[in-house]
């Protein structure tokens, strides 16, 4: 056994355990990483990762402004290293993500004179990268995130470029050439906020007309939780209606904020940003702490707790439970305009929180 794997109970006594094997025989454990993280060996994240998790999420090195930067230039070194690095630590790979309307460069949506793309042109791109990216890899990343974040809140497809350049069925397209590229691969609907009822009900709606049509194996559930909402009750009825589908359920990039979070914020959205003055000072606190405050340690660990008592009891349907980032030393939680922020189970010193150790003794 690793060395690092952690003493379940948090008193050093000798019955060992971690998430990927407390949780082998209901879900895989995933964690996403940066290219960082094996190009500059970092030792401890390293073992960390390799101890505790089964399954790993490249960040940012498989989105498509990382491959293909300009038309048919595509760059895989750091994706295959990435590879290399899962395979030698016996890491299974989601692969993140094929088509979005962020992180893609310019060319792919603006011609050069600024018009927008025709749908052909739009669709033969989108086949190119797909097979390109996915055939590459193909047999070795059991998992794709096809399309990511396709809508919006308020329960419809969201408008982005690819909708404006193709129409509404540049989804089930890019599920078709990612079903070609890879017949084998699991091919995931990924989303955010999707405890939302409109928005969960349009997810699980396009998600059944897929698999209808066999091209789609698993609904993507993001995560990017708070520590106060959704209130588990709305949080569950998204998980048992996905699992109603006879999709597998996947989460895919787990955090629990304690500060207020608005996607917007991130410039994900092009709404405006309007914080309540109660929020703005949340979001300029825990400056010093550099941990969990202490007092919200006990909400923050229960808020866990409760999240894995569901993941148990929803196992038949949940092929993975992933957290986005290892540990809060990495959490993209904590870097502009959020900082001092705790979100994971490991601290900024890659520590257990007490929020694991309810997690190893309860569940
Ligand atoms: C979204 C994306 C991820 C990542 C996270 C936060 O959820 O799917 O690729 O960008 O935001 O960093």
């Amino acid at each position: 056994m690793n060395s690092n794997t952690i003493c379940a109970c948090a008193c050093g006594c000798a019955e060992k355990l971690s998430l990927k094997e407390k949780f082998k025989n209901d879900f895989k454990i995933g964690a996403s990483i940066p290219g960082a993280l094996f190009m500059e060996e970092q030792k401890d994240q390293i073992e960390l990762l390799t101890s505790q998790f089964n399954l790993v999420t490249p960040e940012n090195l498989m989105k498509w402004d990382s491959i293909q930067k300009v038309e048919g230039e595509y760059h895989f070194e750091v994706a295959d290293r990435f590879m290399d690095f899962a395979e030698k630590h016996n890491l299974e790979v989601h692969g993140h993500t094929l088509i979005w309307h962020a992180q893609t460069p310019e060319w792919v949506f603006k011609n050069p004179d600024g018009s927008l793309p025709p749908r052909k042109q739009a669709l033969k791109r989108m086949e190119a990268h797909i097979h390109t990216v996915m055939g590459r890899y193909k047999g070795r990343i059991a998992v794709w995130d096809v399309v990511n974040e396709a809508f919006k809140n308020e329960g419809e497809l969201r408008k982005s470029v690819w909708f404006e350049m193709i129409g509404e069925d540049y989804l089930e397209h890019a599920h078709r050439f990612a079903r070609e590229a890879d017949p084998n691969a699991l091919l995931c609907l990924n989303d955010y906020d999707t405890f939302l009822p409109k928005k969960c009900d349009k997810l699980i709606e396009t998600a059944t007309e897929l698999k209808k049509k066999g091209l789609v194996d698993a609904i993507g559930l993001q995560d990017h939780l708070q520590l106060k909402t959704p209130s588990l009750e709305d949080y569950e009825r998204t998980l048992a209606a996905c699992s109603a589908t006879g999709l597998k359920v996947m989460i895919t990039e787990l955090d629990v904020s304690f500060k207020p979070f608005k996607w917007k914020y991130f410039g994900n959205d092009e709404e405006k940003i309007e914080f309540s003055p109660e929020e703005i000072v949340l979001l300029h606190s825990y400056q010093a702490e550099k941990r969990v405050p202490p007092e919200l340690d006990a909400e923050f660990s229960q808020r866990y707790a409760d999240l894995f008592h569901l993941y148990r009891k929803y196992s038949e349907s949940i092929y993975s439970v992933g957290f986005w980032c290892l540990s809060d030393k990495t959490s993209w939680l904590n870097s502009n305009p959020i900082k001092d922020n705790y979100p994971l189970l490991f601290d900024r010193e890659l520590k257990p929180k007490n929020a694991y150790y309810r997690i190893m003794k309860e569940v």
